[in-house]
């Protein structure tokens, strides 16, 4: 049994994660948060733990005062300083020993250009590296959750893009055909507490549900999708990405969210590699599929 962190778990992914491992017991589960004050944990069984994430030192503190061996970060928009100061604690504290840093997305490579998106995956990893901490990455193309909300089981906010199923409407990057992974949320949680088992961590953890594609999931949900709309790589570069749902993910300026995800799904971007998955090294864990979670949410009453 082992005692582990989950930095961000009152976030959408975190809780997802350190809800699944504090309900199947197997080990000690804490929540790291910046709050100010001690408020419960939103994860029955995981008690909080407040941390600050400008000081390397009291974090190292914490972790050691509770025995944290193994730290799950889970922080928003993959973590930024406050996940460096992170690895910096834990790199002192004399009882963790593991990291899994906050990306949970495409798959990033070594050598990735640097840009807004990826510079602080490979920051981080850089440290890592440093740190002499066992690590691995997490590349679970993009969350399938977003096909069956509301309709499943999820702790991730909305996320409308590509299929709409719930308004019968579509709008799809480019042809359409290109392969996108998708994984369910809490099927990422199942991999993670199956490699807490495991003495040895890959650099890359890749989990993929489905490979599959929005042509795919209009077929999948073909009764219930009736406008389709196809944006051209030529006006996703023009920054004029067909909407679905004008609201913000993160702050973020939608039209320009969906034209830079489109374009990464033109070029194929959100496949992951097919080597070395998690799939195949612990066949018993068997994913949700794309069929499976359209027809779960979607099956008509
Ligand atoms: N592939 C996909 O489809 C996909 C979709 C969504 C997310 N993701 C990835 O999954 C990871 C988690 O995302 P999420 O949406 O679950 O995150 P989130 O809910 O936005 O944030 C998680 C937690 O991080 C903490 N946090 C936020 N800003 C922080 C800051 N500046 N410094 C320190 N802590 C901060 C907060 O916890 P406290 O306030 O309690 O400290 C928050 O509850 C990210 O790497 C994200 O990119 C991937």
């Amino acid at each position: 049994m082992g005692v582990v962190a989950v930095a961000g778990g009152t976030g959408d992914v975190g809780r997802t994660i350190a809800e699944y491992l504090a309900g199947s017991g197997k080990h000690t589960i804490y929540i790291l948060s910046r709050k100010l004050k001690q408020v419960d944990s939103p994860v029955p069984g995981a008690k909080l733990l407040v941390i600050d994430y400008n000081d390397a030192e009291a974090i190292a503190a914490t972790l050691d005062a509770n025995a944290v061996d193994t730290i799950i970060s889970a922080l928003g928009l993959a973590g930024g300083e406050g996940q460096l100061k992170l690895i910096a604690g834990a790199r002192k504290a004399l009882s963790t020993t593991r990291f899994i840093p906050s990306e949970y997305a495409a798959y990033t490579p070594p050598d990735a250009e640097e840009n807004k998106f990826t510079a602080g995956v490979l920051r981080a990893v850089d440290a890592l590296h440093e740190s002499g901490l066992q690590y691995t990455r997490f590349a679970i193309g993009m969350f399938m959750d977003y096909f069956g909300t509301p309709n499943i089981p999820s702790h991730l906010r909305p996320f409308i893009w590509g299929v709409d199923i719930a308004k019968r409407r579509a709008a799809i990057p480019g042809s359409g055909d290109e392969i996108i992974s998708m994984t369910y949320s809490k099927d990422v949680a199942r991999f993670i507490e199956r490699l807490l088992e495991d003495g040895d961590w890959p650099e890359y953890s890749i989990v993929s549900g489905s490979d599959t594609s929005f042509n795919e999931i209009l077929a999948l949900a073909q009764e219930y999708t009736g406008n389709v709309t196809y944006d051209s790589k030529e006006k996703l570069d023009k920054n004029e990405a067909t909407l679905l749902d004008d609201s913000s993910y993160g702050g973020m300026d939608p039209r320009m969210m969906m034209s830079m995800l489109g374009l990464q799904i033109i070029k194929e971007e959100l496949k992951l590699p097919e080597e070395g998955r998690l799939n195949d090294r612990y066949p018993e864990v068997k994913p949700m599929t794309i069929a499976e979670l359209i027809a779960t949410a979607w099956k008509k009453g």
